[in-house]
C-alpha cells in the first residue's frame, strides 16, 4: 500500500484510521497558506479525503475565506442563513432551543446542487463538553467494496437529488422566510469520477437522493436502501472527536459526512467555508 503519510517537507501528516482521514499538523491556517503550505495540504486533501488540522488558533473570517478560495471559488448554500457582512460563511450551531442541528444525517453537502461543492472548511469554535463529533465514510471505499457486476450495473445509472423535502422551513427559527423560495434540485451519475485523482466513487446520499432515474419506485428504493446500509457497514469510516478550533476539511466528490447530536442541551458552534464543485461526471 502506498504510504500516504511520507513525502511532506512542510505538514506532519498521521492517517486517522486505514482507508479515509488523516490529522495534519505543522501549519496553522489562522495565518493563512503561502503556496508550498497549499500545495502538501492539497495533496493530503486528495490522498485522505478528509483532512483534521490540529492545534490551530481562531481564523478570522476574512482568512477562512481566503484559504476556501485557493481551492476553487466559494458556494453559497442554497437555504442557510450566513455569518453578517459573510455571505460564504455559513454558522453552524446547535443549542438548547434549536429545532435541528446541521448534518444530523449521513449526507453529501448540498447534492441538490448542479455543480454540487468540491469541499467543506469547517473551525469549531465552541464545542459541548462530551460528543459532538462527526463521522466521515468513504464513498471510494463503498464503491471499491461492490462486486463488479454491481459497479458495471451502478455504473449506467443516474439520481435524482432534490433538497425541498430539506430545506423548506428549516430556518425559520433564525428568521429565514422562504415562501418565494425555489430549491434546488438536480440529476447527477450514480457513480462519479473524481476529477483529480480519477478513482470512482458512490455518489447517493440518504439526505438529497430520492429515486434512481432508470429503475421502477419500488427498485429505486429498495437500491437506494442497500446502498445506504452498504456505504456505513463497510466500515470504511473514521470518527473525529473535535478539540476547540479543529479545522476539518472534506472531499464532497468521495465523501460523507454525518454530524452526531448527542450533547443538546448544550451548545456547539463553529464557521464553515463550502468550495463550489463542477458538473458530476462519470468516465469509465
Ligand atoms: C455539516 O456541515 O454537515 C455539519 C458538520 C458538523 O457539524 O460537524
Amino acid at each position: 500500500m502506498n504510504d500516504m503519510s511520507t513525502g511532506y517537507a512542510i505538514l506532519d501528516v498521521r492517517r486517522t484510521s486505514p482507508n479515509i482521514g488523516a490529522e495534519i499538523r505543522g501549519v496553522d491556517l489562522a495565518n493563512g497558506l503561502t503556496a508550498a503550505e497549499f500545495a502538501e495540504v492539497e495533496r493530503a486533501f486528495h490522498e485522505n479525503q478528509v483532512i483534521f488540522f490540529k492545534d490551530q488558533s481562531r481564523i478570522a473570517p476574512d482568512v477562512q475565506v481566503e484559504i476556501g478560495k485557493m481551492f476553487g471559488p466559494l458556494h453559497y448554500h442554497p437555504a442557510a442563513p450566513h455569518l453578517e457582512g459573510y455571505p460564504p460563511i455559513f454558522v453552524i450551531h446547535a443549542h438548547k432551543d434549536s429545532k435541528v442541528a446541521n448534518g444530523e444525517g449521513w449526507h453529501t453537502d448540498v447534492s441538490c446542487d448542479t455543480e454540487p461543492p468540491l469541499g467543506t472548511m469547517l473551525q469549531m469554535h465552541v464545542l459541548p463538553s462530551a460528543g459532538g463529533d462527526t463521522m466521515f465514510a468513504s464513498m471510494y471505499g463503498a464503491y471499491d467494496t461492490l462486486s463488479p457486476a454491481m459497479q458495471s450495473f451502478l455504473e449506467g445509472l443516474t439520481a435524482s437529488h432534490e433538497s425541498e423535502h430539506i430545506y423548506r422551513g428549516r430556518y425559520s427559527d433564525r428568521g429565514v422566510d422562504d415562501a418565494d423560495k425555489v430549491y434546488p434540485s438536480a440529476v447527477h451519475p450514480v457513480v462519479r469520477t473524481h476529477p483529480a485523482t480519477g478513482r470512482k466513487a458512490l455518489y447517493v446520499n440518504g439526505g438529497f437522493t430520492t429515486r434512481i432515474n432508470e429503475l421502477s419506485k419500488a427498485e429505486s428504493r429498495n437500491l437506494l436502501d442497500f446502498l445506504f446500509r452498504h456505504m456505513e457497514e463497510q466500515l470504511m469510516v473514521t470518527r473525529f472527536r473535535w478539540s476547540e478550533n479543529d479545522v476539518a476539511l472534506w472531499d464532497n466528490r468521495c465523501v460523507q459526512h454525518r454530524a452526531l447530536w448527542d450533547y443538546w442541551p448544550e451548545e456547539r458552534k463553529g464557521h464553515r467555508v463550502t468550495i463550489k464543485g463542477d458538473r458530476p461526471f462519470f468516465r469509465p
